[in-house]
């Protein structure tokens, strides 16, 4: 009986996967230079990477500066033969590797970042994919907004492995050249390919064309993708304040906070404030449905300009059988479900309960709500704050269910180009440690740590082609 909790766990990771289709997907990106393709490339891959989904970027970019590191603007002349030789050749090796990528049956979402600007490109590109049983989705990105392009280039074009070591100035007018000549032999997608699937995104997604999407996962990408923007903003998340439960190291439960909690409350305005909250602006708060949140976030008011919505979607994972018990209880309860967790506590979904597969299955639509927004403030629960913090931090699967997110601390990301960029600030306020490192003891111990509020920052770097 014990042992079959791990059979759960495979099945569960089986339908998974076959729920997430069968079929392989060349997503192929299409633009000029400067166009947020690479942006939204990563982007994707990382939101099917968090999903249970295997998805791989080629960037032909990276394969051209094996033989070109540093070419010229002249290099990508539509009349420069040399240059399109070369290119023709870096095409071929990304295509190669995805192709062998997708026999080796890691993959099934690849994502080929290139511009992929004429129709006799993308017809190549779709007939290669066509006798490998591979689908294909085109993600045209159109931008005309001159400014927009500007500051695209100079944010990170110019410190793109093509200039490293090149005066900034020289090397935006180097890459402004580069589109013009791109231009002369660009061609959108147009009725002539309209068997293609594709999705066309027209200044940031303000205008979305869609064409023939055929099966669930493109329609979910094509979701995500045209949900994308690029305004300035940042996404607050934060643990309820210490709760009863958290005291006696009982797991779930709908307990009300202590009074730490509520001393953390009430300092969660001016942690706000000070994590650079804007002054004056509506503030949209996302609390779960349990009472541990909503007192968490109580002293944020509509008055001054905190609008608040609950969602289920946020509650703590559900620990079935086990909710309400400490982690002693379960080791002396249920010895082999608790050893289970620990060996794969991903995949481990409590009896009666959830994993943490799950809670990221039930967490895509808060995803993609957030990829929507602006400025977010989030206060949930332990295993949730995992999750989400795993999807924009880009932590693997084995290691989010075991991270220490402290009660009491504040975590601001704020997204830039190519990476999430991570602040926290911690509230001086004690609190228990409600953490447990993989193999270790199952006996809840009481950590207060007193100390002065503290800022820790940091990035995380995304990579993509540039
Ligand atoms: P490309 O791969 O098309 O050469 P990048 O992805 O390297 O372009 O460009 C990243 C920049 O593009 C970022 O500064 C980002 O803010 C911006 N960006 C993201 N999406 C778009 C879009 N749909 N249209 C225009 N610019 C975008
Ligand atoms: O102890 C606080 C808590 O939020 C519990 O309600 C929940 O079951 C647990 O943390 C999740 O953390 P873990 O997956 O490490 O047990
Ligand atoms: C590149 O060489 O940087 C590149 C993206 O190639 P292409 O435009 O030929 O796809």
């Amino acid at each position: 009986m014990p042992t079959g909790s791990v059979i759960r766990s495979q099945q569960q990771h089986k339908v998974f996967v076959a729920s997430s289709d069968d079929s392989k997907i060349c997503v192929v990106m299409v633009g000029l230079p400067a166009r947020g393709k690479s942006l939204i490339a990563g982007k994707a891959m990382r939101y099917l990477g968090w999903v249970g989904i295997p998805a791989r970027v080629f960037n032909v970019g990276s394969y051209r500066r094996h033989n070109t590191p540093q070419p010229a603007a002249t290099f990508f002349d539509p009349h420069n033969e040399e240059g399109e030789r070369m290119r023709r050749v870096a095409a071929e090796a990304a295509m190669s590797d995805m192709l062998k990528w997708f026999q080796s049956g890691k993959g099934v979402v690849a994502i080929l970042d290139a511009t992929n600007s004429t129709k006799e490109r993308r017809a190549w590109i779709y007939e290669k994919c066509r006798q490998a049983d591979i689908e294909t989705l085109f993600v045209e990105s159109i931008c005309d907004d001159e400014d927009l392009i500007m500051t695209n280039i100079l944010e990170v074009k110019t410190t793109s492995p093509d200039y490293k070591g090149q005066d900034p100035e020289a090397s935006a007018q180097d890459f402004r050249t580069r589109i013009r000549n791109y231009e002369k032999a660009y061609e959108t997608i147009d009725d002539h390919e309209k068997h293609f699937t594709y999705v066309k995104l027209i200044n940031v997604g303000s205008t979305v064309i869609i064409n023939q999407i055929k099966d669930y996962l493109s329609s979910r990408l094509v979701y995500y993708i045209q949900n994308l923007h690029i305004k300035p903003r940042s996404i607050w998340l934060s643990r309820h304040g210490e709760s009863e439960f958290n005291l006696t190291g009982r797991i779930g439960g709908d307990s009300n906070i202590s009074e730490r909690g509520e001393r953390y409350a009430r300092a969660l305005p001016s942690l706000l404030q000070k994590s650079g909250v804007p002054p004056n602006t509506k503030s949209v708060i996302w609390t779960s449905t349990l009472k541990r949140t909503i007192q968490s976030a109580r002293h944020l008011k509509a008055e001054t300009g905190y609008e608040k919505l609950e969602w289920k979607a946020l509650d703590e994972l559900d620990s079935g059988v086990c909710d309400g018990l400490t982690y002693e209880q379960i080791a002396e309860k249920y010895p082999e479900d608790f050893a289970a967790r620990d060996e794969d506590k991903y995949n481990y979904r409590y009896r009666g309960g959830e994993s943490y597969r799950d809670v990221v299955i039930r967490l895509e639509p808060i995803i993609m709500e957030l990829e929507r927004s602006e400025n977010v403030i989030i206060v949930t629960h332990q295993a949730v704050l995992r999750c989400i913090y795993s999807y924009f931090m880009n932590v693997p699967q084995e290691k989010s269910p075991w991270m220490e997110v402290p009660l009491h601390t504040l975590i601001k990301l704020t997204p830039r180009a190519y990476g999430t960029e991570e602040q926290r600030f911690k509230a001086d306020i004690p609190a228990v440690s409600t953490w447990r490192g993989k193999g270790t003891s199952a006996k809840h111990q009481e950590f207060p740590k007193e100390g002065e509020p503290k800022e820790e920052g940091g990035s995380k770097e995304e990579g993509g082609g540039r």
